[in-house]
């Protein structure tokens, strides 16, 4: 089963929890353990409205046979995220998740370092867009916020863009107020212009508890995706107190905006 998760109100602020690193633990051992379907459905009982799982192309962590596993049996939306290569497009349209995250991937990376260069992969991404939205997949581009990568996200036909945090959340750990500020600033703008391209706003990358209000504050925004520090929490927490704690912020932050 695949739920859906459109008829949701624009107003509501989702988290989708992304389990990576469950299998990450799990290929440092080989074997089955920890299962990251198992942690995918935790993370819904503990209030997730997605789950999102990154399949590398070395398959450093979620393998092929865990999407067919998330895909088969997960009772709330799929979003795969994946470079935008013929490889990854044709196992998406054999799984059909409910969406697509279309990321900038190099194999030296530790993980996702930056937002895709729309402009530059304009006419390799209009294809593979076209491809998965022909098929239902909703298609998100993961990018920096800036207008021009936003004018040409539209322009392609993405149905959303996710809004790279990472940088915010790094002058964020510096303790760099000044840049945290800009750094919000650069999201809000952002996100004030995809929604007035009429596209969805997505965020997410490297959110902790201390940086996820920020964040949850800007109304345009209205799903947050959340994997490493929440995986990592739950190892002194567990992962329903984790979702529970990331929940409870997003929304006391979208109250208090
Ligand atoms: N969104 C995208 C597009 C990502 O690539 C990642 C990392 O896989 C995340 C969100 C989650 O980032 P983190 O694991 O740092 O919370």
């Amino acid at each position: 089963m695949n739920g859906q998760i459109d008829s949701q109100s624009a107003e509501t602020l989702r988290l989708g929890v992304n389990i990576d690193h469950v299998a990450t633990i799990r290929n440092a051992r080989g074997g089955r353990h920890p299962d990251p379907l198992r942690a995918a459905h935790i993370a819904i009982e503990g209030g997730a409205d997605g789950i999102t799982a990154h399949l590398r192309e070395d398959r450093r962590h979620i393998s092929d046979s865990d999407i067919a596993r998330l895909k088969a049996e997960l009772t709330r939306p799929l979003n795969l995220e994946m470079a935008a290569t013929d490889e990854m497009v044709s196992i998406a349209l054999r799984h059909l998740p409910h969406a697509c995250c279309l990321v900038p991937e190099r194999r030296e990376e530790r993980t996702t370092e930056g937002g895709l260069d729309v402009a530059a992969g304009g006419d390799v991404l209009r294809g593979v867009v076209s491809r998965l939205k022909d098929a239902g997949i909703r298609v998100s581009l993961f990018i920096e916020a800036d207008e021009k990568n936003i004018e040409v996200s539209s322009e392609i036909g993405a149905d959303i863009v996710e809004l790279h945090t990472g940088a915010y959340c790094e002058r964020a750990l510096e303790d760099d107020a000044s840049g945290v500020v800009r750094e919000l600033e650069r999201l809000s703008r952002g996100s004030q212009v995809a929604k007035a391209a009429g596209i969805e706003v997505h965020a997410g990358h490297g959110l902790t508890y201390n940086t996820v209000k920020g964040v949850a504050r800007l109304p345009e925004v209205i799903e947050l995706n959340v994997g490493h520090f929440l995986i990592g929490e739950s190892i002194f927490g567990g992962l329903t107190a984790a979702v529970q704690h990331m929940r409870a912020l997003m929304e006391q932050a979208r109250r208090e905006a």
